[in-house]
């Protein structure tokens, strides 16, 4: 395939996904393709794909189907499939719906080049070969859709947990941690570059773990090395598995300012039983101790979630612990899903899906009004406190107006002051939504 040609990349998921789509583009790039934002203009179009839920892959069906129709008028058109759907959906896709020409793996992005040069010569341009060493260590994320203040790093890639519903051990193999080295100098370089905040990410960073000459680093002490990049750069991390969130890490976390005072720390259930099907290896109780080590080490930090309702054998009195756990903990803010059953899963293969459609949804819907209540006092004690804000960029609504984030990751809409993207400023809350703080900025001289 000759150089030159344009491609578009479409990402689905999670930020790893968004983090993998930029390493693609590096990849590519440095053999010489280009990337355009725009469809109409791409030679070649690849779909960075998620399992996680079924959701998520009819999405992704659907919109291959588009792509496909698009080759009427572009016979050359090439249409690849990345990521967590290409083992399970090779076959299907590839052979029976002819809606591809590609697919590689997450671990196989190294080798898109060549898989580029094999379409259209009768060789089949597949590798779905999960790796148990490769990290892109060594490659330099070419920033897509980039507002130039934030931006990701992954750390590690797989994980080996096997929470029973999940999809990704299978679809994303064995966990591997980065060398350290590599994420302090990408931290640095971003910094220079202007960047003002980023996110480190895997699936289980609490279990992060680089050796080398002798030495072992951890995640507190990964975190403490990027924290001393700059204090002017804001470092954020997800996920965290509670069985791992470890005290060494929350004291770290309290000796940098720059380190955010937020916390994802997903639950899934607040009933033992659930948790116990779900393989999480942690109980309620284990789980409120947790809390209350954030609570005590870092008042103040804010804590998020994720919650699956109507998991296989969830009762009535599975929903209310859930609920009353929500409660107790007083999260800021939750990502809420209903479970759907996923193949290749140790749920899929051992437990029923045994929870209705229509008990799942209102069980679901539920477990949202009540986080909007939480969401919604939790912001309630904002207003009239002055916060610092890392500004991001111009708000949707109104050009006279800026957003950006607190260190609680909590979203603040304010007028414009003399100020830029990228500055800290104080800004005085005024008002709020569940979702959203609304403020002034709060010039320190007029106080
Ligand atoms: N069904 C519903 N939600 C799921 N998640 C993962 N797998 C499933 C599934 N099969 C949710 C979990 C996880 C988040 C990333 O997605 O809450 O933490
Ligand atoms: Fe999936 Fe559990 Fe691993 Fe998260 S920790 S990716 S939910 S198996």
């Amino acid at each position: 395939m000759k150089k030159n040609k344009s491609i578009y990349i479409e990402t689905y998921g999670c930020q790893m996904n968004f983090s993998d789509s930029e390493i693609v583009a590096s990849i590519l790039t440095a053999d010489g393709y280009e990337i355009t934002k725009e469809i109409k203009l791409a030679d070649i179009i690849f779909v960075n794909t998620c399992s996680i839920r079924e959701h998520a892959e009819e999405r992704v069906r659907k919109r291959l189907q588009f792509f496909r129709s698009l080759r009427k008028k572009s016979p050359d058109l090439v249409i690849g499939l990345l990521g967590c759907m290409a083992e399970r959906t090779k076959v299907a896709l590839m052979e029976e719906e002819q809606l591809l020409d590609l697919i590689a793996g997450p671990d196989a992005y190294r080798h898109l080049p060549q898989l580029l040069e094999q379409v259209g010569t009768g060789q089949p341009a597949i590798d779905t070969i999960l790796s148990v060493d490769e990290t892109y260590a060594d490659i330099t994320p070419v920033r897509l859709d980039s507002n130039g203040i934030s931006s990701f790093i992954s750390i590690m890639r797989g994980c080996e947990n096997y929470c029973s519903y999940c999809v990704v051990p299978s679809a994303r193999g064995q966990e591997r941690s980065r060398n350290a080295a590599t994420i302090v100098n990408e931290t640095r370089d971003l910094f220079e570059k202007g960047y003002r905040e980023v996110t480190l990410l895997g699936q289980n960073v609490n279990s992060y773990q680089w050796s080398a000459g002798g030495e072992t680093v951890n995640f507190a002490m990964l975190l403490e090395r990027v924290a001393l990049v700059n204090p002017l750069m804001r470092i954020r991390f997800a996920t965290s598995h509670p069985k791992d969130l470890s005290e060494e890490l929350l004291h770290t976390l309290a000796r940098h300012p720059n380190l955010c005072k937020a916390i994802h720390l997903p639950v899934q259930s607040g009933s033992n039983h659930m948790l116990d099907l779900m393989n999480r290896k942690y109980t309620r109780e284990d789980y409120l101790n947790r809390i209350q080590n954030i609570r005590q080490i870092l008042p103040g930090c804010s804590i998020s979630t994720d919650i699956i309702a109507g998991f296989c054998d969830e009762t009535e009195e599975d929903h209310l612990e859930t609920l009353a756990l929500m409660e107790t903990v007083g999260y800021d803010a939750a990502f809420m899903f209903k479970y759907s059953e996923r193949p290749q899963t140790l749920a899929a293969d051992t437990l029923k899906d045994n929870v209705p459609e229509e008990t799942k949804e209102r069980r679901l819907r539920e477990i949202i009004a009540l986080q909007q209540k939480l969401s919604l006092a939790n912001n309630q004690q904002e207003v009239g406190k002055i916060v610092e804000v890392l500004i991001e960029g111009k708000s949707k609504r109104s050009d006279s107006q800026y957003f950006g984030r607190t260190s609680q990751n909590k979203v603040v809409v304010f007028t414009k002051a003399d100020s830029w993207p990228g500055d800290y400023i104080p800004v005085k809350i005024t008002r709020t939504t569940s979702a959203t703080l609304l403020g002034e900025f709060a010039n320190p001289d007029m106080q």
